[in-house]
């Protein structure tokens, strides 16, 4: 069996690095040379625990060969980028273009799966695109759709033993590629539709945001109402009904940032609560700005001088080093503009990242307000001068 894996990024090379690692031929396909020669080599360009032993195992033994081009293969798989344009529209343009590359190399009991996070319907798209170009193929090939839940940090675990969900364009493509994840995935494997498991992806994610949009808009009323937003969620969690999330400075990342605009963008009228979380979401990062900007303000009247402030935490969550659309590092940018003498503490940042940081013990005896945005582990046990004003996004500190 032959497998092609088209986008070779956070999730199309530990897919291909893992079936590779059974014994499949795996043929991973990025338009990125600098990618395609790196894996090559056995090496990575991505930071994520325990991926380049596998790449380097699977290029060894000659199952994984990365390539610029396109071949024959038995099944296709498309990881490739989603992100959003102006207005929040979703940019299918890396799904078809990879779609369009595969076309001319399908042939009769191809599989064709999507793994890239997609607005409803875009599976059904692909199939419609495929079957214009190649008419003769209709019928001939299976089409599915299967998101990617995986946690960065534990995504070779999560590849094997997450539950997935799979939906064909019509049953015997659910049965094709139900048949395809069972060679190297342990978790459950639950049958559906295209369009119902392109939305279960999308929903996961809107979930997670609309519960994060009520714990932020509560940590927001608690501040004028004088309470500790941390003490009252605790209580109100002890009731047996109640679990509400922890608030920070907003929500970051790729996914749950990103994803519930292609639900918004495809049914405005509809999806108001969803809507509002990313709204309530992104105000929360401007809250926590303005908030820092009025201490330190303060500060500078009371004292007649300029505060140096520390930020701690630069990432989009705790322990991790991905900054991409990291509210933290909105806040930062957005507070280095004020003209404050400004550190910024972040013990997962890369060598070679553009920003430069300062270690943590340095900036806390230097900075006269500690502004905690995320709740990384070396700030879980620190011991603060009680001179120091601090300012707790995070719910990392024990003030
Ligand atoms: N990273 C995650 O944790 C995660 C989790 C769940 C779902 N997803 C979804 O998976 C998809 C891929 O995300 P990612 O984080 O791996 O992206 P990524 O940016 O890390 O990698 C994508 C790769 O695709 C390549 N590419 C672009 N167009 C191509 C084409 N036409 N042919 C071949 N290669 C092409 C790029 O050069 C890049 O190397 C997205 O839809 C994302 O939303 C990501």
């Amino acid at each position: 069996m032959n497998v092609t894996i088209m986008g070779l990024g956070y999730i199309g090379l530990p897919t291909a690095a893992l079936i590779a690692s059974k014994g499949i031929n795996v043929h991973g396909v990025d338009i990125n040379k600098q990618v395609v020669d790196t894996i090559n080599q056995g090496k990575i360009h991505i930071v994520e625990p325990d991926l380049e032993g596998l790449v380097h195992y699977a290029v060894q033994k000659k199952f994984l060969k990365a390539s610029v081009k396109v071949q024959a293969s038995d099944v296709f798989l498309v990881a490739v980028p989603t992100p959003f344009k102006a207005q929040h529209i979703p940019d299918l343009s890396y799904v078809e273009n990879a779609t369009r590359m595969v076309i001319p190399k399908l042939k009769p009991g191809n599989l064709f799966i999507i793994e890239s996070t997609s607005p409803v319907g875009t599976t059904e798209k692909m199939a419609k695109l495929i079957f214009k170009e190649r008419p003769e193929l209709k019928d001939k090939i299976w089409v599915a759709y299967c998101p990617e839940r995986v946690l960065p940090g534990h995504v070779i675990y999560e590849l094997q033993q997450n539950d997935r969900v799979i939906g064909g364009i019509d049953d015997a493509s659910t049965e094709a590629a139900i048949n395809f994840y069972t060679k190297f995935v342990n978790g459950d494997l639950h049958r559906t539709n295209s369009r119902t498991a392109e939305m279960c992806k999308l929903v996961e994610n809107a979930y997670r945001d609309v519960n994060i949009a009520f714990a932020n808009e509560l940590s927001m009323i608690c501040d004028k109402a004088d309470i500790n937003v941390n003490e009252l969620i605790d209580l109100a969690s002890k009731h047996p009904r109640v679990k509400i999330l922890n608030p920070g400075p907003g929500v970051g990342g790729h996914c749950i940032a990103v994803d519930p605009w292609f639900i918004v963008s495809e049914f405005p009228e509809d999806a108001k609560i969803i809507k509002q979380a990313r709204i309530i979401n992104k105000y929360k990062q401007e809250w926590v700005y303005k908030k820092v900007k009025t201490v330190a303000k303060k500060f500078q009247k009371d004292k007649g001088r300029t505060p140096t402030i520390a930020c701690m935490g630069l990432s989009y969550k705790p322990d991790i080093d991905d900054m991409r659309e990291s509210p933290a590092l909105d806040i930062f940018t957005a507070l280095a503009k004020e003209k404050f003498k400004l550190l910024a503490v972040e013990p997962n940042i890369r060598k070679n990242s553009t920003v430069a940081t300062t270690e943590t013990l340095k900036a806390i005896l230097s900075a006269d307000i500690l502004v905690f945005l995320v709740a990384h582990k070396e700030f879980r046990l620190l011991s603060i001068p009680s001179d120091k004003i601090v300012l707790d996004f995070c719910g990392v500190t024990n003030r």
